[in-house]
């Protein structure tokens, strides 16, 4: 029987507002703003979510974009992703709010609106005890100056908002991370941590681009997996990536989902936690990537536990929150594993 991993404590650390709307909280805004004639049911909804390759989900992920509208919007999509959070036992999550899309297009204020997401997620928190931060997240094909700006946005929230880190993704084909050296580094200065998309479509160059950036972790760094040295780096440096296999096969960054990286990164011993990335246009969630290392790509149970733990490890959370969850992940795994006859590997 396959292992259902519902009820294992997890983390959700590589995580698009945008790209994880449940299509039926996406109908609701359709009607909202009186657009049922692009999409007159939630069939079509859904079939709006479908792509042919990486450049056409960037233009789905627009579409999505256009319909959050206002910063209740964002409150109200917010709250609905944090929900899809509690029914898969996700204690911990970091959500990236995107200011590329809803400014540039959608002229947004991003103070507002990472406000606004904000009072979603702590509205969930209070409901449902799930801890939620924000990543501020711009996307590589907006250019460095309008992180900057946007970087000069969202500073006066710091106090008022627990924003974690700065993230950056978009076209890594077409715009290589060297431009954006002044804005990670203003990212450091403002106290955020560092999180970059890099290393999922294009080669193991644009990894070690991100490794000048400094950050703590990386999204996908999938093709890592094919420069040993480069594997080694990640170690020496306990850079972490954020693996997101059903992810990496929708948009075509793996051919095959059975031929993902994800063993051979482990095998290699890089620091790996596992995230869903666009999950309700991926038609996946954080629960089934570990049903699918497990099953598609086979990874061993123990291996998966020590994944989940790593995801409290590496989380942009403080130390006394870590603490407390690495302890009650350890009692609670534990029981978990002993009802599977699994032993529990910490
Ligand atoms: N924005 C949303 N999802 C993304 C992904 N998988 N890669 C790059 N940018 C993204
Ligand atoms: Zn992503």
């Amino acid at each position: 029987m396959p292992i259902d991993f519902t009820n294992l404590p997890k983390t959700e650390l590589h995580m698009h507002l945008e790209g994880s709307i449940p299509v039926e909280a996406l109908f609701e805004l359709v009607k909202k703003h009186n657009r049922l004639d692009e999409a007159p049911t939630i069939e079509h909804v859904r079939k709006r979510y479908e792509f042919d390759d990486f450049a056409h989900f960037l233009e789905v992920y627009k579409w999505t974009v256009s319909f959050l509208k206002t910063p209740d919007d964002y409150e109200y999509v917010a709250y609905e992703v944090a929900k899809t959070l509690v029914r898969q036992n996700v204690w911990f999550a970091e959500i990236m709010v995107g200011l590329g899309n809803s400014v540039k297009y959608g002229g947004h204020d991003a103070a507002q609106i990472v406000r606004a997401a904000w009072r979603g997620f702590k509205a969930a928190e209070v409901q449902h005890g799930i801890k939620i931060r924000v990543q501020i997240a711009a996307g590589r094909d907006h250019g460095a100056q309008f992180s900057l700006d946007r970087l000069k946005d969202i500073e006066p929230l710091l106090d008022e908002v627990d924003i974690c880190a700065f993230n950056m993704g978009g076209s890594e084909h077409v715009h290589p991370l060297p431009q954006f050296a002044e804005v990670f580094k203003r990212a450091h200065e403002m106290g955020l941590r560092v999180s970059v998309h890099a290393g999922e479509v294009s080669g193991p160059q644009d990894i070690y681009d991100a490794l000048d950036l400094n950050p703590q972790r990386i999204g996908h760094g999938i093709r890592a997996a094919l420069d040993p040295t480069l594997m080694d780096e990640l170690k020496r440096r306990d850079v972490a990536l954020e693996v997101c296999p059903v992810s990496n096969e929708c948009t075509g960054a793996v051919k095959r989902l059975a031929d993902h990286p994800l063993p051979r990164l482990l095998a290699h011993g890089v620091p790996v936690t596992l995230s869903s990335d666009d999950p309700a246009m991926f038609h996946t969630s954080v629960t089934r990537e570990y049903e699918v290392a497990h099953e598609v790509l086979g990874v061993g149970m123990k291996s998966l536990i020590r994944i989940a733990r790593e995801g409290f490890k590496r989380a942009f959370m403080d130390e006394g929150l870590r603490r407390e969850m690495l302890g009650r992940f350890d009692r609670e795994t534990r029981k978990w594993c002993h009802t599977r006859q699994i032993e529990y590997p910490v």
